[in-house]
C-alpha cells in the first residue's frame, strides 16, 4: 500500500495521484472477490455517517461495507445533529474526532467535509457535496474495468447537467486515469472553467482527452460508454422545470445510444434516475446498463477507500 494513503481523508479525487487512485481500485477489485470472506478487519472500530441529504447507495455501501467486517457505523441525520447549528463545524469535528475512528459526510458545502477533516483528525470520507462525489467516481471506474477491460483509452461521453457534482468528479477522475471524457450539455450548464482547466492538466500528464461541447449527437460517436446524471440535483428541486426545458435534447434514449456506431456502447448513471427525464426505462433497465454493477461497486470501492486510508490493508 502506497504509506501516503494511511490517515488520509477522501474530499476530492484532485487530491490523489494517479497510482494511488489505482491502488484504490486494485484493492476494490480485491475486496470484490472476497466478499463474505468472514474477514473482521474493522472489528472494534467506529465510523460516523454524516447525512444532510438523502441517500440509499452511499449510506447502505458504508454502512454495511464496515459492518460486515466487525465495525460500528453510527447513522447521524440533520435530524440528530445540525452542523453549524447547534455548535459550531469546528467544534462537532472536535468531538466526533475523539469517538469515532472516521466520518463519512454528505452535505452541501464542500468547505463542511473540509472542516470536518481539519479539526476532527481522522479520516473524512466526502460522500457528496454540491461540487463533489468522489467514492461515486471510484465505483464507476472499477465497473468502466470490469465492463471494458481497460481505462485507458476508453471514451466517456457524458450527457446532461455539466455543472453538477458527478460530472466534476468524473472530469477529473477520467482525465487522472488516461480515460476520455467528452462532456455535451447545453451552454448553461457547461462544466466551469476551473475545473476544465484542471482536468486538461490531468490529461496532458496522463495522455487522455478532454472534449466539451452543446453537441450532443456529434459528441456520441465512437463512445464506450454514455454516463447521465438527473437534470436537477439534490437542493436545486425548484429548477427542474427550466431545467426540463433546457435538457429534454439530451436525454439518453435508444437512438442516442445506437447513434455512437458502436455496438457494444454502454450506459452508466451514479443512481437514483428519473426515468422519462435523462434516461429512458428502455436504456436504464435494458441489457447495456452498467448502472446495476456501479451501485454495487459503491460497496467495494468504499471498503477499500476505509481499508486503506485506516491503515488496514
Ligand atoms: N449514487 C448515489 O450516491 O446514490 P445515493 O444518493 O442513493 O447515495
Ligand atoms: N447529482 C446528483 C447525484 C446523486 C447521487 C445529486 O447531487 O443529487
Amino acid at each position: 500500500m502506497p504509506a501516503s494513503l494511511k490517515g488520509r481523508s477522501l474530499i476530492t479525487l484532485r487530491d490523489f495521484s494517479r497510482e494511488e487512485i489505482r491502488y484504490l481500485l486494485d484493492l476494490s477489485h480485491r475486496v470484490k472477490k472476497e466478499k463474505h470472506s468472514g474477514k473482521e478487519r474493522f472489528k472494534g472500530l467506529t465510523i460516523a455517517l454524516l447525512f444532510e441529504k438523502r441517500s440509499t447507495r452511499t449510506r447502505c455501501a458504508f454502512e454495511t461495507a464496515f459492518g460486515e467486517e466487525g465495525g460500528h457505523p453510527v447513522f447521524l441525520s440533520n435530524a440528530d445533529i445540525q452542523l453549524g447549528a447547534k455548535e459550531s463545524i469546528e467544534d462537532t469535528a472536535r468531538v466526533l474526532g475523539r469517538m469515532f475512528d472516521c466520518i463519512q459526510f454528505r452535505g452541501f458545502k464542500t468547505s463542511n467535509a473540509l472542516a470536518l477533516a481539519e479539526y476532527s483528525g481522522v479520516p473524512v470520507y466526502n460522500g457528496l457535496t454540491d461540487d463533489f462525489h468522489p467514492t461515486q467516481i471510484l465505483a464507476d471506474l472499477m465497473t468502466v474495468e470490469e465492463s471494458k477491460g481497460r481505462l485507458e483509452g476508453v471514451k466517456l461521453v457524458y450527457v446532461g447537467d455539466g455543472r453538477n457534482n458527478v460530472a466534476n468528479s468524473l472530469m477529473i477522475g477520467c482525465s487522472k486515469m488516461g480515460t476520455d471524457i467528452t462532456v455535451a450539455s447545453p451552454h448553461s450548464l457547461l462544466p466551469s472553467e476551473n475545473i476544465v482547466t484542471m482536468s486538461r492538466e490531468f490529461a496532458e500528464k496522463s495522455g487522455s482527452l478532454v472534449e466539451i461541447t452543446t453537441d450532443v449527437k456529434k459528441a456520441v460517436k465512437d463512445a464506450d460508454v454514455i454516463y447521465t446524471d438527473v437534470w436537477a440535483s439534490m437542493g436545486e428541486e425548484d429548477k427542474l422545470a427550466e431545467r426540463v426545458k433546457l435538457l429534454k435534447p439530451y436525454q439518453v434514449n435508444s437512438t442516442l445510444m445506437e447513434s455512437t456506431g458502436k455496438d457494444n456502447t454502454v450506459f452508466m448513471h451514479c443512481l437514483p434516475a428519473v426515468k422519462g427525464n435523462e434516461v429512458t426505462a428502455e436504456v436504464v433497465d435494458g441489457s447495456r446498463s452498467e448502472a446495476w454493477n456501479q451501485a454495487e461497486n459503491r460497496k467495494h470501492t468504499i471498503k477499500a477507500v476505509m481499508l486503506a486510508t485506516l491503515g488496514l490493508e
